[in-house]
């Protein structure tokens, strides 16, 4: 019977390693409490324990999806009783009765709640001058093996940009790639774009001048959270590419010029894209905060602002806030400059990381550059399927 000692399922499809083992429940007002191992204690709703039961009568066991609406739970559903089973698992009684649930005790610590804390971020903040090339992985290398591949995305997440490099010219290699990481995200430039020059541009990209730093798509209610470059040729000079970390500036105003970071964390501006053909406009703060004030995002890009239609006080906080932020972003010791090498491809996060090119002489030689964009919940679910895979792989 040794099914009986294998835990429950829980209402998803992750792993919830026990690294706690629950020593007490007891029932408080109808909730339950538990003690922990590591002396904590946590408290779980009846509401939300009933709503979340793996029994096959109230979670599909194969969607793993609740078949509960709230109106098939009693109104005064309590927690009656509970027990720690040999194998650990959470047993709970309810009142008014209804079948017995059983947790799982990794899931249940999982989801505890422990105080209104900030979720941890595995963010790093860089400037240039500690930082001077993006992490870099061998392309073919982590195209073969999850473990690299997975590298090289937890960088991407933690740095917001990371290389590949020393891969084949290809056609259709780059849009194979963004796909392993998930679905491509369209734009106004098509499914993927060619970074060249253009006779018509409708983008400064599309030239061979220098471009400042900036995100894409700032036009955008959610601005793409990805952005991969595809460099499969490259015999011109100049053209660097230039990255900054502007959660690292915005870090830096927050304890240096807070005056200049409130205003960049309060002052919407608009931004508008210049094109024959679309019109999209949003509007948002330079720097977005979670309710923790941690930094989440970036909608910075100098020469897609619409005019700021506020009194003049506010466009003078505007104003002089926007230009400190610059002063920043363009200041060589924040930023990471280097080459495109034939073969390299650049991935970076669109609402973190700031980029930007010196201008390159397009008589000299050709320049090759191929870009898509996706979002960042593509890459957090990415690393969560692939670390789930890895882990199972382990365990066998
Ligand atoms: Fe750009």
């Amino acid at each position: 019977m040794k099914h009986e000692h294998r835990s429950p399922i829980t209402p998803d499809f992750e792993t919830w390693p026990v690294k706690h083992t629950p020593t007490d429940v007891v029932v408080e007002n109808g909730a339950l409490s538990i003690t922990w191992s590591d002396g904590q204690t946590s408290l779980y709703h009846p509401f939300l324990l009933a709503e979340n039961d793996p029994a096959p009568e109230t979670l599909h066991p194969m969607s793993r999806e609740a078949t509960l609406t709230p109106l098939d739970l009693p109104e005064d559903l309590q927690v009656a009783n509970a027990a720690i089973a040999p194998n650990g698992a959470i047993e709970v009684h309810w009142s008014p009765a209804r079948s017995n649930s059983v947790f799982h005790p990794g899931w249940l610590r999982g989801i505890a709640w422990f105080g209104d804390q900030p979720a941890q971020s595995t963010a790093v903040l860089w400037a240039g001058v500690e930082q001077p090339e993006p992490p870099t992985f061998d392309g073919p290398i982590a195209l073969e093996d999850p473990q690299t591949f997975l590298k090289w995305l937890v960088a991407l997440r933690d740095y917001g940009v990371a290389r590949l490099e020393s891969l084949p010219n290809q056609d259709g290699l780059l849009m194979q790639i963004v796909e392993r990481v998930g679905p491509i995200r369209e734009s106004n430039f098509g499914r993927m774009y060619t970074l060249e020059i253009k006779d018509d541009p409708d983008s400064n990209a599309f030239t061979s001048g220098a471009l400042m730093q900036h995100i894409d798509m700032p036009t955008r209610e959610c601005p793409h959270g990805l952005q991969f470059l595809f460099c499969r040729g490259n015999s011109t000079s100049g053209g660097e590419g230039i990255y900054v970390d502007a959660y690292r500036v915005a870090e830096d105003l927050r304890r240096e010029e807070p005056e200049h970071f409130q205003a960049l964390c309060e002052i919407n501006w608009t931004y508008n894209n210049r094109s024959k053909s679309s019109s999209y406009n949003a509007q948002g703060p330079v720097i977005e905060q979670d309710q923790h004030g941690t930094v989440t995002g970036i909608r910075y890009n100098t020469w897609l602002r619409a005019p700021l239609v506020a009194s003049l006080t506010d466009q003078d906080r505007a104003y002089r806030s926007y230009r400190a932020f610059t002063a920043r972003a363009q200041a060589s010791e924040y930023q990471m400059e280097f080459a495109y090498r034939a073969g390299d491809l650049l991935t970076f996060d669109n609402r973190r990381a700031l980029h930007g090119r010196n201008g390159y002489d397009a008589k000299g030689g050709t320049r090759f550059i191929e870009g898509i964009y996706s979002d960042r919940d593509d890459l957090h679910s990415a690393i969560r399927t692939l670390e789930r895979s890895l882990a199972k792989d382990t365990a066998q």
